[in-house]
């Protein structure tokens, strides 16, 4: 039975809605939440909850064994989301990805089996498992499809998501690992294309799209995301993989246009950049076993409804985007952008 439960990674975009949905859905659990607050962690992401007696959060890097070793020893279980988690960054620069995402999940991974055994939840990415073309619509990814790794990034997930396995294997640990399609909501970051696009017409600029605009996305809403977590901490099978996703995909233009329309913008405000070097062609999920097994399936996203709300949340929120915007992320986007 779970009492205390230990978040990784909580002040980021998809950690705080699980942190707050947690709170919400399980009110008898503490929960802590530890998070070295990088570029993407942001405690005003949790500032409703940070007084809430069943809630702490420790500042430091999951790389920290002794502070890991103590937390882990008075937690029931693991959801694991820390991580370096945008693509292009990775392709700036794979090392805090390598640092993070491997090393640390090891680090993780160690303290667990040092504890004695916890269940551990490892939140992972459909984009270990490669590119699907375009032209084979019937393609989808399922649990058993072999990892093909494209970007650093997704190349580091991968390894943390093996590491896993067989800590499972060969120590028996009580492993589980999620494999989640783009989310979407409050909270995001705005480098990934849905907050970024808003908050750059809502200041009145172009949103820079790549290449053709043809690369496909299945978008889920972040609360289905949370709670088909929360159904695999409490109901998963140990060892297992299990793929979330929304059954929405969409293409880049066409979200784009969505989001324009929206905004009552025309296509003009569409500048068309250089694409991403080794850009995913499409991701598209095959969740049946999740939805067989644990009874799970996304309840909140009717799109454009739920994108609509997004577009709305962002809009109704400036100060939390305009502080981020005005950090060093300005140096990030000049480097990612200035020279397409
Ligand atoms: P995010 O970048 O918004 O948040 C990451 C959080 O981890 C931040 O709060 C950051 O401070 C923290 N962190 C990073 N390195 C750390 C370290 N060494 N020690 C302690 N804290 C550290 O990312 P996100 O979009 O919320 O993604 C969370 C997880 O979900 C990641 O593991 C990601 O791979 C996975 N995921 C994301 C998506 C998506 O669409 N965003 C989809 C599927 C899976
Ligand atoms: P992103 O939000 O970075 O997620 P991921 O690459 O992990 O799927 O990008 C989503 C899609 O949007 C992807 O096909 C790349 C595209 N994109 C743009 O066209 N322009 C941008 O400025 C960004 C950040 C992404």
């Amino acid at each position: 039975m779970i009492r205390h439960l230990l978040v990784t990674g909580g002040c980021g975009f998809i950690g705080s809605n699980f942190v707050r949905f947690v709170l919400r859905e399980r009110p008898r659990w503490r929960l802590t939440n530890i998070d070295d607050l990088t570029y993407s962690g942001n405690l005003a992401n949790l500032a409703d909850i940070t007084d809430d007696p069943r809630y702490r959060f420790v500042k430091a890097d999951i790389n920290d064994r002794p502070t890991v070793d103590a937390l882990v020893a008075e937690c029931e279980a693991v959801v694991h989301f820390a991580a370096e988690s945008h693509v292009d960054r990775s392709i700036q620069d794979a090392r805090p990805f390598i640092v993070a995402n491997v090393l640390g999940t090891q680090s993780l991974l160690d303290a667990v089996r040092g504890a004695g055994g916890r269940r551990f939840v490892h939140v992972s990415t459909d984009e270990v498992y490669g590119s699907l073309p375009l032209d084979r619509p019937e393609l989808r990814f399922s649990e058993g499809t072999p990892l093909h790794a494209n970007s650093p990034y997704s190349a580091s997930k991968a390894a943390s998501d093996l590491l896993v396995q067989s800590y499972h294997h060969t120590f028996g640990l009580d492993a589980l690992i999620t494999r989640c399609s783009n989310n979407f909501g409050p909270y995001q970051f705005p480098e990934k294309v849905i907050p970024l696009f808003i908050t750059n017409l809502a200041e009145g600029h172009k949103v820079p799209l790549y290449g053709d605009g043809l690369n496909v996305r299945d978008w889920l809403h972040v609360e289905d995301h949370c709670e088909a977590i929360l159904a695999v901490l409490e109901g998963g099978r140990a060892g297992e993989v299990y793929n979330i996703g929304g059954d929405n995909e969409r293409n880049n233009l066409e979200l784009t246009h969505a989001i324009l329309d929206i905004m009552g913008l025309g296509h003009d405000m569409i500048t068309p950049v250089a694409d991403r070097p080794g850009h995913d062609r499409r991701y598209a999920i095959d969740a049946s076993k999740i939805r067989h097994e644990l009874g799970w399936t996304p309840s909140r996203s009717s799109w454009p409804r739920a994108l609509a709300d997004t577009v709305a949340w962002y809009l109704e929120h400036p100060h939390w985007w305009r502080e981020i915007k005005s950090g060093e992320y300005r140096h990030y986007y000049a480097r990612q952008y200035t020279e397409r």
